[in-house]
Formats: C-alpha cells, sequence, structure tokens
C-alpha cells in the first residue's frame, strides 16, 4: 500500500535540507517504495501566506499522511511577532496537535567525526546515545502562562511547569522499551532536589521500573547530568526526561557527534505515527547559500523508515551511505576538518544518492 508523507520545509535552511533528504526519498521510490509526497507550509512561510504558523490545511495533510517530514521553522523576520503567532508557535502546535508525545533523539557518533567533535577523541569514540524527550507536556505548554503587570506597574513573566502521572508513565514506557531493546540501561533526568513537579517524574518512573526487571534504572539530576554528558558521555545509554530539559541536553549531545548538524529525530505518538526532522533550527544566518549539513534530516528519512514505514533495511541502507560518504571525506563546513574535501548541501544529498 502507498504511504503518505506529508513534508514541510518551513524557514531558514528548512527548504534547502528538506529537498535533499527528498532525493534521498526518491531514489527509494525506484527501488520500490511505495510513497506518496504532499507538501505543506508551516512556520514563518506559513506565516507569511497565510497569517497563522500552521495553517488548517497543514494540519489535515499532516493528519491523514502516514509521516511527516520537517525541516526547521523560525528566523529574525518573524522575532518582533507576538508569541502567538511565531513560527516556532507551528510547530509546538504540531506536536501537540497530532499527539507527538514521544520524541527520540539518538546521538551517535560517526567514528569518521571523532575529530570533529570538539571533546577529546577518547571522549567520544564509540558514542551511542539515545535521549527520550516528552514533547507535548511540561512548562512548553503548562498554563497558566503570560507577562501580566503587577500592582506597582512592574512587568512579571510566568509559566508553569506540569506533568500528570499518567504523562510520566506513556514516556517512561516508551523509554524502558527502548532501553530494553539496547544495552539495559536508562538515566532519567529531573531537578527532583528543587521542583515537585519532577519529584512526581522520579516517583512515577521508579514505579515503572517495576514492571521492567531487565533494565537498570538511575536518576540524574538536570545540572549533573549537563556536566556528565560532557564530561563522560559514554555512561549512558538512554536518558529519559522533559520537554525543556530534553531540549537543551539535546543539543549539548549533539556536539558530542561532531556538529549538530548530524542529529536526526523521530517525534511519536502512541500508534507509531511520526514527524521527523533534523534536532537543529532554521540557521537563518547560512540559509540560502547551500552550506547547511543536510544528513541531519537525510538520516531522520531513515528514522521514518524504520519507525513508520517498516523499512528497516532501507532505514540501514541510508545509514550506511552516510557513512559511505564520510569514509570518502565529503563534509559540509560544519564538520569539515583538514585534509577533507569541503562540498556543499545539494552536493552533500548528491553523494548520498550516490552511495546509496
Ligand atoms: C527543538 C527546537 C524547538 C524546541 C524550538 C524551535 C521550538 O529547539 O526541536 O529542539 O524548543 O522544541
Ligand atoms: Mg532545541
Amino acid at each position: 500500500m502507498t504511504k503518505k508523507i506529508a513534508v514541510l520545509a518551513g524557514d531558514g535552511i528548512g527548504p534547502e535540507i528538506v529537498a535533499e533528504a527528498v532525493k534521498i526519498l526518491e531514489r527509494l521510490k525506484q527501488d520500490g517504495l511505495k510513497i506518496e509526497l504532499e507538501y505543506g507550509l508551516i512556520g514563518g512561510a506559513a506565516y507569511d501566506e497565510t497569517g497563522t504558523p500552521l495553517p488548517e490545511e497543514t494540519l489535515r495533510i499532516s493528519r491523514q499522511a502516514d509521516g511527516i517530514l520537517l525541516g526547521a521553522v523560525g528566523g529574525y523576520k518573524w522575532e518582533s511577532l507576538d508569541i502567538s503567532v511565531r513560527p516556532e508557535k507551528g510547530l509546538l502546535g504540531i506536536r501537540s496537535a497530532l499527539n507527538l508525545f514521544a520524541n527520540l533523539r539518538p546521538a551517535i557518533l560517526y567514528p569518521q567525526l571523532a575529530d570533529a567533535s570538539t571533546l577529546k577523541k577518547e571522549v567520544v569514540a564509540g558514542l551511542d546515545l539515545m535521549i527520550v524527550r516528552e514533547l507535548t507536556g511540561g512548562i512548553y505548554f503548562g498554563q497558566p502562562r503570560g507577562v501580566r503587570t503587577l500592582e506597582n506597574g512592574e512587568k512579571e513573566g510566568f509559566n508553569t511547569l506540569v506533568y500528570r502521572e499518567s504523562e510520566v508513565n506513556r514516556i517512561g514506557k516508551v523509554a524502558f522499551d527502548i532501553a530494553q531493546k539496547r544495552q539495559g540501561r536508562l538515566c532519567s533526568v529531573d531537578k527532583a532536589n528543587v521542583l515537585e513537579c519532577t519529584e512526581l517524574w522520579r516517583e512515577t518512573m521508579t514505579s515503572l521500573s517495576n514492571d521492567y526487571s531487565d533494565v537498570e534504572l538511575s536518576h540524574m539530576y538536570v545540572d549533573n547530568a549537563a556536566m556528565q554528558l560532557v564530561r563522560a558521555p559514554k555512561q549512558f545509554d538512554v536518558m529519559v526526561t522533559t520537554n525543556m530539559f530534553g531540549d537543551i541536553l539535546s543539543d549539548c549531545a549533539s556536539m558530542l557527534t561532531g556538529s549538530i548538524g548530524m542529529l536526526p529525530s523521530a517525534s511519536l505518538d502512541e500508534n507509531g505515527k511520526g514527524m521527523y526532522e533534523p534536532i537543529h533550527g532554521s540557521a537563518p544566518d547560512i540559509a540560502g547559500q547551500n552550506i547547511a549539513n543536510p544528513l541531519a534530516t537525510i538520516l531522520s528519512v531513515a528514522m521514518m523508515l524504520r519507525y513508520t514505514l517498516d523499512q528497516a533495511e532501507m532505514a540501514d541502507r541510508i545509514e550506511k551511505a552516510v557513512s559511505t560518504v564520510l569514509d570518502q571525506n565529503f563534509r559540509t563546513a560544519d564538520i569539515y576538518s583538514e585534509g577533507m574535501t569541503k562540498i556543499g548541501t545539494a552536493e552533500m544529498g548528491d553523494a548520498v544518492v550516490a552511495a546509496l
């Protein structure tokens, strides 16, 4: 059966990197992948055209699709807009509307890039870490929120960190299941020494661990986790954490792999439907210059094949092709080091297609 893929390129480098990922999909179609692409607007591009960063039409296409491929949203141009219509709202809106609560962010170091990391080779060599980030709750979505004016005329900004037991349980289950299939070690990251909400998070994870005798659960405060990620990242197998802590820690983890331009992600709902996107942003400073690294988006396609399209073999092929291209010493600017061949966004996409 033909599967439907919604393609939402978004802003900044989004259209460039998504174009390269689409090249991969088109190539796999020749090998029998049965998919149909439908394009939609999101973010600033959608705001400019329709007045909202998440048009109804985009939601409709995305709801009907089996999987969604997303580029990135945001840019200087829209920074002064009211927060309710900023590009980022489009991304948060679609995550929430489609209930994509489980965000998987693998950080894997390709051995060829050990020199591209700012950390010492021996610290990062062999790194294979999975961050499971809760994506539709926590302080990103908690009510009340806003900016109010106090009696003395001073302004006060406020947001709410809130998690229900059921929300912690469902993201916990995803993380435990993943840990079961890996090395069986799960580290839950919280700030239980200060925040009641994450004290409940910790208790809930601990209760859940009774159902997973084959997984070793540990807990870590987020400040320590940030430190441990750069001190000794290989101690981790799977990490599970809240929306905001996961946002921060996954950026940190990305640098262990050499560049934020290398990290893909999958955001899944309860039925395995997913949205796939690089973890990096829209990088408006380098947009339109053909220098962005498309590999995170291309690797997101591999995740889509694995988690939504049931094509593990094709996913493996993409990952191997990326490895081949790195063996051929092709590098975009962000992962370039001396002696390598520097190439652009489109050339990198072509090189991966050739390696496929
Ligand atoms: C990410 C991004 C988003 C987030 C932004 C663009 C809203 O940083 O996917 O990590 O904070 O979730
Ligand atoms: Mg982020």
